[in-house]
């Protein structure tokens, strides 16, 4: 048995286009002990929900994953047939999706929600086990009872929590669980996200934009851009000692009191996937570009403590720009 709950090897996935393949995600690699929290950032259409969906392979045409591996506690993910793919999903892997409010079914009740995905697994539902499931995410037993349109979006976010961790899955896959509550839901809800990732003792991908959220309630935090995994290390050091400039500009771009009014953002746009630069894809923004850089594509720099990034310059710190 694998000592990682997951475990991602080159996943490449594109879509296919009137104007050609576009990679939307690109040799992304990392691993997750049991128990760990990934937080993965990035700009839009990074790649942050094509990878997401990778890991249950979700991904529908145009899309293909065309490359790569994924391991969930050893088992593959890839080489799984139909029906191996529909147990693991929720048993071993389960996803909170995008916009998860209206993945609940409008015309069941909460508790039929709960059944059905028992029955579909082979297990024993009931209202004690439902009950539990719902407490473990802070709510009544008489949710069970209600449909979806009688819920606030803060509660129909925690029912899907609580439905994702129902069969105890190795790992569940969060993508931006929290953009649509405002702020005070908004970190309750990933509170109670992170209290019921613990008592399933799974690993958790979690999606999101913010930054300055996302290291409150990571270990670890991996940086995407234009489909590439650009940084990958724990909290603490890629907040201290950022190894990407474009991890140091997504940093700069948090507010900061001491700083008020004044917004050091990135200027510039992603590039097109379709037309990506030949060499570091972020070269046309960076602030640190040599001419190395516009003709040679960045490998992984693997550095102390487990820390990786993508660029040719990953062993010195990067400078305040
Ligand atoms: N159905 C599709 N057809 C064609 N291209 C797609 C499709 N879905 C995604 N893509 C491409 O894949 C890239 C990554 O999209 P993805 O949804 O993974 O980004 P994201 O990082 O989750 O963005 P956001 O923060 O906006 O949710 C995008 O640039 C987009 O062009
Ligand atoms: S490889 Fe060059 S362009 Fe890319 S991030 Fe590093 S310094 Fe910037
Ligand atoms: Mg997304």
């Amino acid at each position: 048995m694998s000592r990682h709950a997951l475990s991602v090897r080159s996943l490449t996935v594109e879509f296919a286009t009137a104007r050609g393949q576009a990679r939307a995600v690109d040799e992304v690699s990392f691993d997750l002990v049991p128990g760990e929290r990934l937080g993965l950032v990035g700009e839009s259409g990074s790649g942050k929900t094509t990878t997401a969906l990778s890991l249950l392979r979700l991904i529908r045409p145009p899309g293909r994953i065309v490359g790569g591996e994924i391991r969930i506690a050893g088992a593959d993910v890839l080489a799984a047939s139909p029906e191996e793919l529909r147990r693991m999903r929720a048993a071993r892997i389960a996803l909170v999706p995008q916009g998860a409010m209206s993945a609940l079914n409008p015309v069941l009740t909460c508790g039929a929600q709960f059944e059905d995905l028992f029955a579909a697994h082979g297990e024993r539902g009931g209202a004690a086990r439902i009950a539990a499931l719902l407490a473990s995410v802070g709510l009544e037993p008489q949710v069970a009872g209600f449909f979806p349109h009688q819920l606030s979006g803060g509660m129909k976010q925690r029912v899907c929590i609580a439905l994702a961790v129902a069969l105890r899955p190795s790992v569940i896959v969060a993508d931006e669980p929290t953009s649509a509550l405002d702020v005070i839901v908004q970190r309750q809800v990933l509170r109670t996200l992170v209290k019921a990732q613990k008592e399933a003792g799974a690993a958790i991908v979690m999606v999101g934009h913010d930054m300055g959220l996302m290291a409150q309630f990571a270990h670890r935090i991996g940086v995407m851009y234009a489909g590439r995994l650009v940084e990958i290390a724990p909290v603490r050091d890629i907040f201290a000692d950022p190894r990407h400039p474009y991890t140091r500009a997504l940093i700069e771009s948090l507010p900061d009191l001491e700083r008020r009014g004044e917004f050091r953002g990135l200027s510039g746009l992603p590039p097109s996937l379709l037309d990506l630069p030949p060499g570091c894809a972020f070269a046309p923004r960076c602030p640190r570009v040599v001419e190395r850089c516009r003709v040679e594509r960045p490998g992984p720099t693997l550095l102390a403590g487990g820390r990786e990034a993508r660029c040719h310059f990953a062993a010195e710190p990067v400078h305040a720009g």
